[in-house]
């Protein structure tokens, strides 16, 4: 598996932003959504295009297109939804998948409770998009869904990411490509990410 850690000053200014604990709940949305635009934009940068002839006022050419209907952005429930219009904005016609997972508080296993995702899906570049990757729980759990589903071409995007969910995920997915915004210190005692974030759902929908 590849892991890429983003380094450009924009992202890295965007997430610091998005850390402090007085962002507030539509701050925190427009941030997700820029960073994911911005990961995406680097995350996609070998994203396949087929020739077409287009006549411009001087002539006819042939020149790239990508399309929109190759890519499939998959979010995990809950959070993941925040960085999806952030990649629309870059793909407006890709088709867009659901994986409902939540972690148990206690043992903080993920529990599936949602899944659909474009048909047929086997040709398809896939973006899975999730804010946090703490334990790998999640990210792992996902793409084995897919991957049952006969998704081949993965990417995996969060924002911010342990040390120890970054080894599990390479270890369960050594195939797929990784995209992380900043790896953090660790996790605590109860799987939450340090520094991190605190709770990306909650931040995102302004429960808790
Ligand atoms: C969060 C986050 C990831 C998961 C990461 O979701 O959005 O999906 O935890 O943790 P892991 O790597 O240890 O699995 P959560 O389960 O809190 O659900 P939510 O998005 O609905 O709040
Ligand atoms: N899920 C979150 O939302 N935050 C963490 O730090 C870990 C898992």
């Amino acid at each position: 598996m590849s892991v890429s850690y983003m380094t450009h000053p924009l992202i890295r200014h965007k997430i610091t932003l998005l850390r402090k604990e007085d962002t507030s709940t539509n701050e925190f949305r427009k941030l997700v959504e820029e960073i994911a635009m911005l990961m995406g934009y680097e995350a996609l940068s070998d994203l396949e295009t087929q020739d077409i002839t287009v006549k411009t006022p001087i002539e006819e050419s042939v020149q790239p297109v990508i399309s929109g209907k190759k890519l499939a952005v998959v979010p995990i429930l809950r959070a993941g939804l925040g960085m999806v219009n952030g990649i629309l904005a870059l793909v407006p016609s890709a088709r867009v998948g659901h994986i409902g997972l939540y972690r148990d508080p206690e043992t903080h296993a993920p529990h599936e409770y949602y899944c659909k995702l474009p048909d047929p899906i086997d040709q398809r570049q896939i973006v899975v998009v999730d804010p946090m990757l703490a334990t790998g729980g999640s990210a792992i759990a996902a793409v084995d869904f897919i991957k049952k589903h006969g998704g081949q071409k993965i990417k995996f995007m969060s924002i911010i990411a342990a040390p120890e969910g970054v080894d599990a995920l390479m270890n369960a997915h050594p195939d797929i490509q990784l995209y992380v915004g900043c790896l953090d210190r660790e996790l605590n005692e109860n799987a939450y990410i340090c520094p991190g974030l605190g709770d990306a759902g909650d931040r995102i929908f302004g429960t808790k």
